[in-house]
């Protein structure tokens, strides 16, 4: 049976590891709705209008790298909060919601606005510290150098933005299932977001 499962989160508390694993397990399309931001950002930093820039994004725009950079990160949450360029995005993630095999919808206002009618919502978190630790260990993984107090503080401004703004706001929707990784190890958090999933179908 086709179904739509929507999860929601703040930065670093793994719920894009989660959705693609959910994904998987359920054999459904997975959308990361944080790109579509993200592209829009990243054209905004290339001196774009964010809100023209949002209307003309394509599909293909989703695939080009450097994406998931820090920076990119900072300007997707700023052309988040404007309401334009949310409704701009809305179609696209609707559709592809809807698509006849399920799909698996990960971001920050699935659960309360994209997708209100999905059958299973998840609210992915963790504390500031844990999130902030485990994007610190990926960033020096990946040879950047920076410190935790750094990454910490980027953290807390992003929470406070992506939580703060006025238009769909992150937050859990007052049907979804709270699911805390702050001390699972990712195997564990799906686990558990499999058995949320299978608890939410059976209903
Ligand atoms: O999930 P992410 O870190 O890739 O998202 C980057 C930013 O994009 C996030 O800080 C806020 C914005 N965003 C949003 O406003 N709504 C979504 N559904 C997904 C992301």
């Amino acid at each position: 049976m086709a179904f739509t499962i929507a999860i929601d989160g703040p930065a670093a508390s793994g719920k894009g590891s989660v959705a693609r694993r959910l994904a998987e397990h359920f054999g459904l399309a997975h959308l990361d709705t944080g790109l579509l931001y993200r592209a829009v950002g990243a054209r905004m930093m290339q001196g774009e209008e964010p809100i023209a820039a949002a209307q003309a994004l394509r599909a293909d725009d989703l695939d080009v790298p450097g994406l998931r950079t820090a920076e990119v990160g900072v300007a997707a949450s700023k052309v988040g909060a404007i309401p334009e360029v949310r409704a701009a995005l809305l179609d696209f993630q609707r559709a592809f919601a809807r698509r006849s095999g399920g799909a698996v919808l990960d971001g920050r206002d699935i659960g309360t606005v994209i997708c209100p009618e999905a059958e299973a919502k998840l609210f992915v978190t963790a504390t500031a510290e844990v999130r902030a630790e485990r994007r610190f260990r990926e960033l020096i993984g990946d040879g950047h150098d920076t410190t935790l107090a750094a990454v910490l503080d980027d953290i807390r401004a992003r929470d406070a933005r992506d939580m703060g703004r006025a238009d769909a706001p992150l937050k859990a929707a007052d049907d979804a299932e709270v699911l805390d990784t702050s001390v699972l190890t990712l195997e564990e958090s799906v686990a558990a977001a499999i058995a949320l999933v299978e608890a939410a179908r059976a209903g």
